[in-house]
């Protein structure tokens, strides 16, 4: 039996839980990780909180979408434990709760064209982990700068949580899904399926021997066709999203892009 909370008690906290964190309208990327959670076999708690603090831009939280009755219907169809739904001044009383800035990570990509974005996220994920108290937590790689840092925020303060990482759960075109994709019409969800094939091609171009400059420039063109705005398609190394050096052995290319002004992320993993 799911139950839905809007507090969090010494009841839930008697045994450990397995922690899923999102701001809601939820979908199937949302599910996967659900399912991931449920394979530990310890409670799973899945938070619904539209962060406020982690959009740079107000219309982008205005346009938000929300969801909540569905969300509860599809987690429950989950039988996850808790649906964890806190108010605005439950997450944020007066002035207590600690802002945790980025390491230096948080400052590029994402971070450069949204700034203060990384901030409100980790100080939010601190937060919820202070009060859910979880042994482990599951985020996704699709937003894979996101779970750096988390990471990295778990090292720096040495929390004792394991972080579960779920892999991206696409449409069947390709689409990564995303809470974003509901402000999209039919066509442009099309049409965004072309970022995931981009990146296809990127990689098929390294691994035909091409630099990753011209691969890059490939991509962007393949674009650039489409009715899709870039803002980035850079490759890094997994391990500390510096770029990739001699040395680099798992790297990513990671890509932002807007389709009908909606701001899509996305990224693959690049075998060498
Ligand atoms: P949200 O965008 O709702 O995502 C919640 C979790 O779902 C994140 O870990 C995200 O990486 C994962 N996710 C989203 N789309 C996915 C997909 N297609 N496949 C797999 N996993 C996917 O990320 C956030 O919320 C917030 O920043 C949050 C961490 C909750 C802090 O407010």
């Amino acid at each position: 039996m799911t139950k839905v909370i809007n507090t969090i008690n010494e009841d839930i906290l008697s045994g450990n839980i397995c922690f899923i964190p999102t701001m809601g309208a939820i979908h199937e990327g949302h599910l996967s990780l659900v399912d991931i959670g449920k394979e530990t076999n310890l409670k799973t708690l899945v938070s619904i909180f539209l962060n406020r603090r982690q959009f740079n831009n107000d219309e982008d939280f205005k346009n938000y979408p929300i969801e909540i009755e569905q969300d509860i219907e599809l987690l429950e169809s989950k039988d996850v434990d808790f649906i964890f739904l806190p108010q605005e001044s439950y997450v944020y009383p007066g002035e207590g709760v600690p802002s945790i800035a980025p390491s230096k990570v948080g400052s590029i990509l994402e971070g450069a064209s949204r700034p203060g974005h990384f901030e409100g996220v980790l100080t939010v994920v601190n937060r919820l982990f202070d009060l859910v108290k979880p042994s482990h937590a599951v985020f996704g790689k699709k937003d894979a700068q996101q779970l750096f840092l988390i990471k990295d925020m778990i090292n720096r303060f040495d929390l004792n949580i394991e972080i579960i990482e779920g892999d991206i759960f696409r449409d069947k075109n390709g689409l990564a899904m995303s809470s974003r994709n509901n402000l999209l019409s039919q066509n442009a969800k099309l049409n965004a399926a072309n970022i995931f094939k981009s990146l296809k091609n990127v990689v098929k171009e390294i691994n035909l021997g091409k630099s990753f400059e011209e691969s890059i420039e490939i991509g962007i063109n393949l674009i650039n066709q489409n009715e899709i705005d870039l803002d980035y398609l850079e490759i890094v190394d997994e391990e500390n999203f510096n770029y990739p050096n001699k040395y680099s052995k798992k790297l990513k290319l990671l890509t932002a892009a807007y389709v009908e002004n909606v701001r899509l992320i996305d990224n693959i993993d690049i075998e060498i």
